[in-house]
């Protein structure tokens, strides 16, 4: 077999063959395909598009390039959730310990934040002492004892993705809806649960920008896991605005935790809400959708979620009594209150000039390499909807940055804030479910 052939084979719209996937990415996760090579065939896929046997084909090739965890000795399904990546998206932080309150066992590989989207590992590592560095086996012994464990991806889990994904994301490549499934499936699939529950993002702050291509992905996405036999399913969800009112690390852990209380905000408690009833109907913990929603509600006002949370930061080394007394968190230097100098109703914020804002106060990184800064982010006091008259509060600015720096960026999220002069229509966070 030769990889040229190949290329010219998806070139003219062709169907790839197993055998001819399988060639290309163990070629080139063992450095036998050159990169060159692997960039000709990733641009012909962008151009191209792959049929569903295809994508299926490639993910199973690309879950197989490294270990595949095995699970099979934890008693009880294993369910997993993954977001494709937002702003103020802490949702594993609440359903993960909500639903392993009730039965569900969740092992879940998490990611880092890159650019203006946050991950759960440095929301999880801004609680003092709580370390996501776990060894398969003592992951698989917290999951058996707690029913949850949330860690950091392996580097023997799906290797290919890794060289994949870092040569697409330089040679234009990465907008593309095969590569972009099989990239999130072939992890999701690896880590080893029986169920798997996506959040596909759409809006200004969300890879796909439109509702259309998030329900293609989505479905893209359901088919390839029930193609390979686990029970997936998938909600759309709205993210033209901020999830919730926190972005930034300590600022979102505080604001999980307020909602473990009870409390918390209303879109992202109805989010949360959402997830858990579908993944403890895929756990068959609940008979349907409506029950487990009831269930969830119930953990939230009982104090048993909060509970598990609390357990789980403990049993990852982390200090439990932030978590009983989350005014114990270090706050940034300065917290700059953010006021409007027009009135409107809003009728977006957006999240994509928000997340990238909250990077510019030290939240984020721009680049892997980056440190960040676990006090930094921003606390909005407006969502769509509301009515704003001049001089209200905005937002709060948390930052350890001098004035020079941060100044422009509090006009970047002033800006992001979009008023309308008519009253504005609430959208459902959770716009539709693919099963
Ligand atoms: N997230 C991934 O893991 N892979 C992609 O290709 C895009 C987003």
């Amino acid at each position: 077999m030769r990889m040229v052939e190949i290329i010219e084979k998806k070139r003219h719209a062709e169907m790839l063959t197993q055998e001819e996937i399988d060639f290309f990415i163990s070629g080139y996760t063992n450095a036998s395909i050159p990169d060159y090579q692997a960039s000709a065939l990733c641009m012909a896929i962008v151009l191209q598009g792959m049929e569903r046997e295809e994508i299926v084909a490639l993910t199973r090739a690309m879950m197989y390039s490294g270990d595949v965890v095995d699970l099979s000795r934890i008693a009880g399904v294993k369910v997993d959730k993954h977001s494709t990546g937002g702003v103020g998206d802490k949702t594993s932080l609440v359903v993960g310990p909500l639903v392993a309150s009730l039965g569900a066992k969740l092992a879940k590989m998490s990611g880092r934040g890159l650019g203006h989207t946050g991950g759960t590992l440095d929301k999880l590592e801004s609680i003092p002492g709580l370390s996501i560095a776990i060894s398969i086996p003592d992951f698989e012994k917290q999951v058996n004892d707690i029913g949850i464990a949330i860690i950091g991806q392996t580097a023997a889990l799906v290797p290919a993705d890794k060289k994949l994904y870092a040569l697409r994301d330089v040679t234009a490549t990465v907008e593309s809806m095969p590569l972009i499934a099989s990239s999130i499936m072939s992890k999701k699939l690896a880590s080893g649960s029986d169920t798997i529950l996506l959040d596909v993002k759409f809006g200004s702050g969300a890879f796909m920008k439109t509702i259309e291509d998030a329900r293609i992905l989505a479905k893209t996405m359901v088919d390839i896991g029930q193609g390979l036999k686990r029970d997936t399913r998938a909600m759309l969800t709205d993210m033209d605005q901020p999830l919730g009112y926190a972005v930034g690390n300590i600022l979102e852990v505080r604001e999980a935790i307020d909602t473990l209380n009870g409390r918390g905000p209303e879109d992202f408690r109805e989010l949360c809400v959402t997830a858990a009833a579908i993944i403890l109907e895929q756990a068959k913990i609940a008979s349907s959708r409506a029950e487990g929603r009831l269930l969830a509600e119930q953990q939230l006002q009982n104090g048993e979620a909060l509970a598990k949370f609390k357990q789980m930061v403990g049993a990852q080394g982390g200090d439990v009594s932030y978590i009983e007394h989350p005014e114990k968190f270090s706050l940034a230097h300065h917290i700059i209150v953010l006021t409007a100098q027009k009135a409107g109703y809003v009728a977006h914020i957006d999240s994509y000039e928000i997340g990238v804002a909250a990077m510019e106060l030290g939240a984020g990184r721009a680049t892997k390499e980056d440190v960040i800064d676990f006090t930094a982010g921003i606390v909005l006091k407006k969502k769509v909807g509301h009515h704003v008259a001049i001089g209200d509060v905005l937002a709060e600015v948390h930052t350890n940055l001098g004035l020079e720096k941060y100044q422009p960026v509090l006009n970047k999220i002033h800006d992001a804030f979009v008023l309308n002069d008519q009253p504005v229509e609430i959208k459902p966070i959770v716009y539709e479910v693919i099963e």
